[in-house]
């Protein structure tokens, strides 16, 4: 794949462990909820922070006063596409507790792949936010890239983009599609398969949340 200056994958070892396990058929929904919240939390962590709003507040320790800075977390709203990104959400929230959150649903046509729009509420005022869409699976790209075209629409200017794995097929499109918004994926995995699923990926994020089959 050629390389995007709007995009990061992390490969940090820490992140690469977790999705080791996530890609386990053999993991159980359960620890398939919670390692996704955590693998969240810390690409959370690099994703944001240059946007991190701080204010200034006193603080008075045992022995003295001092100037700190804690976080002004309402000035970023969090975007999951449904089903999936629903697993993500904690995950974010764990930082910043007070985001709000805006939905977009969107499911891929079995046959075509092309994403089909079934709901979009997002919260008032979402046009002065950072807006962060998290979905964890980048596979061809046209759902991340149809939910940010519909968040563009809204007059949004600040947007970032967060996933788990990417296919380069999927990177790729959205990297070209929208050059103004900054794509993280925790891993590049090889390619899709003909059903435009992700190798080795880890088959349907939704499913495997929700206990769907
Ligand atoms: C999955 C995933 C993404 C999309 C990625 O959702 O959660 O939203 O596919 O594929 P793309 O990059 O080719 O668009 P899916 O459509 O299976 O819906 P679900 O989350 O409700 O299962
Ligand atoms: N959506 C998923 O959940 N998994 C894939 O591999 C591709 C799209």
């Amino acid at each position: 794949m050629k390389n995007f200056e709007n995009v990061t994958i992390f490969n940090h070892p820490l992140v690469n462990h977790k999705i080791a396990i996530l890609r386990d058929e053999k993991t159980s929904m359960k620890e398939f909820r919670e390692l996704i919240e955590e693998i969240t939390t810390l690409m959370t962590f690099e994703c944001l922070k240059e946007d991190v709003p701080t204010v200034e507040c006193q603080v008075t320790t045992p022995l003295e006063t001092c100037t700190q800075y804690k976080v002004k977390d309402d000035s970023i709203v969090i975007v999951p596409i449904l089903r999936a990104g629903l697993g993500m959400v904690n995950g974010v929230h764990t930082l910043f507790p007070s985001a709000k959150v805006g939905h977009i649903g969107l499911y891929r046509n079995e046959e075509t792949l092309e994403p089909c729009e079934y709901y979009c509420k997002l919260p008032e005022g979402i046009e002065d936010k950072l807006v962060l869409v998290i979905d964890p699976m980048l596979a061809t790209g046209g759902s991340a890239s149809d939910a940010i075209t519909m968040i563009k629409k809204r007059g949004c200017k600040h947007i970032k983009f967060m996933g788990v794995i990417g296919a380069p097929e999927g990177v790729e499109r959205l990297a070209t599609d929208h050059p103004d918004v900054h794509i993280f994926v925790s891993t590049l995995d090889r390619c899709l398969n003909e059903n435009g699923y992700i190798l080795p990926g880890l088959g349907d994020a939704g499913d495997r949340l929700f206990g769907t089959k």
